[in-house]
């Protein structure tokens, strides 16, 4: 390789080694399977109140800027996440969905938000979703 180009694979490889660490801070919590089938339970549950995109509509938006500011103001984890919507969704029937139910739509929730898809499933009392902070 000559010289110019050896530098401008040394330049990529600096200016990529930040970007690699900022996405291993969000952890693989879910599997792929669980976010295709909490795609639909939110699209019949919830998007009629906080819209199909998860942008808000009568309720807060799920995804972004104004959920990351939310999610950081409580210190939310994913396990927290997970049981506030199992205990408190859909506001107007509460408990209506299964725990799986309620998972898939967590997971859904989560890959909107930038998280990656993993090998194990995400589940209330998770020990990995316990500790996984939610961020924008
Ligand atoms: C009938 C309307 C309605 C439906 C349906 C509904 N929600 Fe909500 N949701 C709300 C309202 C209103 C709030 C804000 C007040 C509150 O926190 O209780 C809220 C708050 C939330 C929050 C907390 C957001 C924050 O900014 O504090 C989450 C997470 C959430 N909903 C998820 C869901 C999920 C997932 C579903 C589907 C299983 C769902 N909601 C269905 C009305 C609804």
């Amino acid at each position: 390789m000559n010289r110019p180009l050896l530098l401008v694979a040394a330049a990529l490889f600096v200016a990529a080694a930040p970007l690699a660490i900022a996405q291993a801070a969000k952890p693989a919590l879910y599997t792929d399977a669980q976010a295709t089938a909490g795609a639909q339970a939110y699209a019949s549950s919830c998007a009629a109140c906080h819209g199909a995109q998860l942008e808000g509509v009568a309720a807060p938006a799920l995804k972004g800027a104004p959920f990351g500011e939310m999610a950081t103001a409580q210190s939310m984890t994913a396990g927290a996440l997970l049981d506030v919507i199992t205990n408190t969704m859909p506001q107007s029937d509460p408990g209506s969905l299964k725990p799986e139910e309620y998972a898939a739509v967590t997971a859904y929730i989560l890959q909107q938000n930038g998280y990656p898809a993993g090998t194990t499933a995400l589940a209330a009392g998770s020990a990995a979703a316990k500790d996984a902070k939610v961020m924008p």
